[in-house]
């Protein structure tokens, strides 16, 4: 399973990414705005940093307003990703925008037949949004298995992005699920670094490395 970050924040990305283990970046309209730049700098800076997808959300709300939005934000960067909401002419833009060789990501999804959709519709990514369903009371963790399921069960080229990650259990469990990729927010990357008991042992480490004279 890949590891994209889940953020718009520049130094965020540039920290996580140093580590080398971050193939990937999500953003979206929430995301950007508590930034206060402006949405393609932002995009462009961060393509700079991470050499993978990066994922930039479209607004238009007709078909052919998101097509044209979409090949203006898919222009910016050759890594950059159309994010598209899964709605009817959601899926209208993707499958046109597929047509034209551009990748998407389609968003907020909720269910498994969603993912069926965004699938058929030619999605590049498929974003089932975790924990907003766990927060409704029910298993979101359950969509993404039945989602990894029915992509392998027919043979569908759709990577399956686990999303809405609000904790490291999910990124194990989204792992365990079978997702090709799953999008943490960089405070959850850097909480699955941690181990007390790593800590612990880097302590008696150090006060037993006395004589040690490797450097
Ligand atoms: O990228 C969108 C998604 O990951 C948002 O997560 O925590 O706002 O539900 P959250």
């Amino acid at each position: 399973m890949r590891l994209f970050l889940d953020t718009a924040n520049i130094d965020d990305i540039r920290r996580c990414a140093a580590m080398g283990v971050v193939s990937g970046v999500t953003t979206n309209p929430t995301l950007l705005a508590k930034e206060g730049v402006e949405y393609r700098d932002r995009i462009l800076e961060i393509c700079e940093v991470v050499d993978g997808p990066i994922s930039a959300e479209g607004v238009a709300l007709t078909a052919d307003e998101l097509v044209e939005e979409g090949r203006r934000i898919a222009s910016w960067h050759e890594s950059v990703v159309v994010k598209v909401a899964m709605t009817e002419p959601g899926l209208e833009a993707i499958s046109r925008l597929a047509a034209e060789g551009i990748s998407t990501n389609c968003t907020l999804i909720f269910s498994a037949n969603q993912v069926l959709l965004a699938a058929r519709a030619g999605a590049t990514f498929v974003s089932p949004f975790v924990g907003r369903l766990d927060d409704g009371g029910q298993d979101g963790m359950e969509m993404v298995r039945e989602a990894v399921q029915i992509l392998e069960t027919f043979h569908l080229p759709a990577q399956v992005l686990a999303a809405s990650l609000r904790h490291t259990r999910h990124v194990t469990e989204a792992a365990l699920a079978g997702a090709h990729v799953a999008t943490v927010p960089p405070a959850v990357l850097l909480q699955m670094v941690k181990h007390p008991l790593t800590d612990a042992g880097i302590e008696r480490f150090l006060a037993d490395s006395t004589n040690y004279s490797a450097v």
